[in-house]
């Protein structure tokens, strides 16, 4: 970590945790904050979905909910990044506090609730934009007190269709109460077809990533890849944060309630990863997120099955230039190793990845 980020996350970690998110905002979109230059490797480029991303390494959502940075996130070195969750109105969340540091354990315990400014702020925010290059995909949800889920997602298609790089649909937050129970397949299949149904009709038609939750069991991950097979669905992203607390039992915030995410998420979301990767068919990417903070755990990802990864809670305690360090760090490893481009790693540790158990595990074992 450099010294400037190493000052930066001291002064961040006196401030509560939003109180630190807000300031890192105000940080971006100040313009003021050092850049740094991207790595640019072709090694590293991935064309996915009909999209070329410089390099594999995204921002996940839920760090610019309501698209105020989109840009200043791209020149920090990320490969592309994602907006929302977006809900179609705007609605406050879960009170406070919500957003709790699990330092020890570099991870992060969130029941923030999907608080955003809703489809029009976003909307005006990212067509002020004007069209500049990078990829900035949009994650849209639904809201808390929505008498019809499925109507919500269909409402962020229509208002983002002509201008969203992709869009991601999130059915994994463990903060909206049911919102979950849309991954069941039936649910699954109905909300699956109205989101094509309305694309359909629209002049446009980006990618649509799956956001999944790391919380399923094995029959729960056989139904859900065989809806995924047979929709039009150009990619699946594996996972949203967990229920689970392995590995962080007896921290003093362990008991809060909400999504565990950072370090503690690595085993169970990578190998739930690789286990859809065994299920899915070979030409549907994965994008794997989840504890991911340096090339090691990025490569896991690869190597498990994804074609490209996101990180959010670990660029809390890497800095803001964690998506330009791991991608030095994936150039590196791969000269040592003789690999020509990321597509070569993706997969090739995957039935390994899917036979490890979802707790308790380290990248070495
Ligand atoms: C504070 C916080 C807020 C989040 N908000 C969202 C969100 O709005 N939508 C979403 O799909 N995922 C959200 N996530 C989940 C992340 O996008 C990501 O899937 C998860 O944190 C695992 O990645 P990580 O270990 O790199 O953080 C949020 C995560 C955190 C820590």
């Amino acid at each position: 970590m450099s010294l400037f980020s190493a000052l930066g996350r001291k002064a961040l970690f006196t401030l509560d945790p939003e109180t630190a998110h807000g300031v890192s905002i105000a940080g971006l979109r100040s313009g003021l904050l050092p850049t740094c230059p991207p790595v640019a490797d072709r090694r590293l480029e991935v064309a996915l979905a009909g999209l070329a991303f410089p390099n594999p390494v995204g921002l996940a959502a839920g760090y610019d909910k309501n698209g105020e940075v989109p840009d200043a996130l791209l020149r920090l070195g990320f490969g592309f990044t994602e907006v929302g969750t977006v809900t179609p109105r705007a609605q406050s969340g879960n009170p406070k506090p919500r957003l709790f540091r699990l330092v020890e354990h570099e991870g992060v315990i969130n029941r923030l609730g999907f608080n955003n400014e809703g489809h029009d702020a976003v909307l005006r925010r990212l067509e002020a934009r004007g069209g500049r290059s990078g990829i900035v995909g949009v994650n849209i949800g639904a809201n808390k007190d929505s008498g019809d889920f499925v109507a919500d997602y269909v409402a962020g298609i229509r208002a983002f269709s002509h201008l969203a790089s992709y869009f991601t649909v999130n059915i994994s937050s463990p903060n909206t109460p049911g919102l979950r129970n849309l991954q069941a397949g039936e649910a699954l299949k109905r909300l699956l077809d109205a989101v094509f149904e309305a694309l359909a009709q629209q002049g446009r038609r980006p990618p649509v990533f799956l956001k999944l939750a790391p919380d399923l069991d094995a029959a729960a991950v056989g139904e859900i890849a065989g809806v995924i097979a047979a929709s039009p669905l150009d990619g699946v992203m594996i996972s949203n944060t967990t229920l689970s607390r392995s590995g962080v039992e007896g921290h003093r915030h362990a008991g809060e309630a909400g999504g565990l995410s950072g370090r503690p998420l690595f085993q169970r979301s990578t190998v739930m990863l690789a286990r859809f990767r065994q299920q899915l068919p070979a030409t549907l990417p994965l994008i794997g997120i989840g504890g991911v903070g340096d090339a090691a755990t990025a490569w896991a990802k690869f190597e498990a099955g994804a074609a490209l990864v996101q990180l959010y809670s670990r660029m809390v305690y890497e800095g803001p230039f964690v998506a330009r360090d791991i991608c030095k760090g994936l150039i590196a490893r791969m000269d040592r190793e003789k690999i020509g481009a990321i597509s070569e790693l993706t997969g090739r540790a995957s039935a390994e990845w899917a036979a490890k158990p979802l707790e308790g595990g380290s990248l070495e074992n």
